[in-house]
């Protein structure tokens, strides 16, 4: 049977009870993506893992035209990159960003981190119960942090948040490919703004690199939208899961040492983010019990993984002290996430202020009525009401 996508979700921080279904049949299943295309989607923690560092799939594909697709979006909705350079591309792209995100770097950065977070809880507790979480912390953080890192000038936000949302449209293709080209002009408006009045960003930075402004350009909207889409949802679905765990919020404002395993819990649980991780395979490949063509669209499905029982006994379980195999929520092996080290320092900030500065707070509405966004490529919450 080919199952079809998206996954019909009850709860917005459970796995969908299909998904889960299919995980206990088996690790890879035939599907069809939300436009109609065929895939194939691994569920199990061990094979995405593995699959995640195996060369024999990949971002790009011989016919970009004729490949299947996840979704609309021209991010991650299809191929991506030159079928015949893609490995030492992506390894060039790296090693350019790589410096710039150095847990040196990032080490450096983190006390401002800080000083936003409880700039922002300071808003919010002058603002008074009840309030939009979504609106007050999970959204304004992530665009404060990403603007000073890049040197991007937050008064612009509302204009290249319209746009990274438009890039993230998984159901309306020219709407993404609008918005990549708008926020593209932009980044070369930045680029050449910068190279007049360098700063001290990741900008000006690269400007001093010998690289072209349109690479530059490039390379920072990229990172505009991969560094704050992702985290908004992290914070969100993360204040979402300590909120609906009483006991455990509680634990956590008891003891601050428990930070570190905290977040990554909070990185591994929400089981309702994104329909995998897209890849191509290069050649004929078996995967568990199937052979899967070259060409064919293979979806890893990380957040499946993260609930694989076999790895993380009784997955839908919150629980802050977790400790053992890594979740595989910045992915795993050659494009593992660069922004990690960066968007633990948020959650870190988030989630060690907010329990200290807000005990009491709960959520103003029965978990069941928040609704995840189903048309977004990082899905995520639309608002979180909150009280105190
Ligand atoms: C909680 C927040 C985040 C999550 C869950 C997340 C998740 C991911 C995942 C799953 C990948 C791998 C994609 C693949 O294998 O194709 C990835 C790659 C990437 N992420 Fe993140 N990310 C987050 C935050 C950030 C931040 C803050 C930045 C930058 C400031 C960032 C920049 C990147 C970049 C540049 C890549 C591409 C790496 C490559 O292709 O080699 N991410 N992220």
């Amino acid at each position: 049977m080919t199952v079809q996508l998206p996954f019909e979700q009850a709860h917005p921080l459970d796995v969908a009870p299909l998904l889960r279904q299919l995980q206990q049949d088996g690790v890879i299943h035939r599907v069809r993506t939300a436009v109609g295309d065929p895939a194939w989607l691994v569920t199990g923690y061990a094979e995405v893992r593995r699959l995640l560092e195996d060369d024999r799939l990949g971002r790009s594909h011989p016919d970009p035209a004729r490949a299947a697709r996840m979704g609309a979006s021209v991010l991650f909705g299809g191929p991506m990159g030159s079928y015949e350079t893609e490995q030492a591309d992506n390894a060039r792209l790296r090693s350019l960003l790589q410096p710039h995100f150095s847990p040196r770097r990032m080490r450096a950065f983190r006390p401002r981190v800080e000083e936003l977070t409880a700039g922002l809880l300071s808003d919010l507790a002058e603002h008074g119960s009840p309030a939009d979480l979504h609106q007050a912390l999970a959204l304004p953080l992530p665009v404060q942090v990403i603007c000073e890192l890049l040197g991007v000038p937050y008064a612009d936000r509302d204009q290249f948040r319209a746009w990274s949302e438009a890039v993230g449209d998984v159901r309306d293709r020219a709407r993404s490919e609008h918005g990549l080209g708008e926020l593209f002009g932009y980044g070369r408006q930045l680029v050449a703004r910068k190279r007049q009045q360098p700063g001290d960003d990741f900008i000006s930075r690269l400007c001093a690199d010998d690289l072209g402004d349109d690479e530059i350009a490039m390379l920072s909207m990229a990172l505009l939208f991969a560094g704050h889409e992702t985290t908004v949802v992290a914070i969100g679905m993360g204040a979402l899961c300590l909120l609906a765990n009483p006991g455990q919020q509680q634990a956590l404002t008891e003891d601050p040492g428990r930070i570190s395993t905290a977040v990554e819990e909070i990185l591994r649980a929400p089981g309702r983010i994104g329909g995998g991780i897209p890849r191509y395979a290069r050649t004929d490949l078996r995967i568990g019990e199937v052979t899967v063509r070259a060409g064919d669209l293979v979806l890893l499905h990380n957040r499946a993984a993260n609930h694989d029982p076999a790895v993380f006994p009784s997955p839908g379980r919150f629980d802050i002290t977790r400790q053992g195999q890594a979740h595989l929520s910045f992915g795993h092996g050659v494009h593992y996430c660069l922004g990690a080290p960066l968007a633990r320092i948020e959650l870190q900030a988030v989630f060690s202020q907010l329990p200290r500065r807000f005990p009491g707070m709960r959520l103003a509405v029965p978990v069941e009525q928040l609704r995840v966004r189903a048309d977004a490529l990082t899905g995520g919450l639309t608002r979180l009401p909150v009280e105190w």
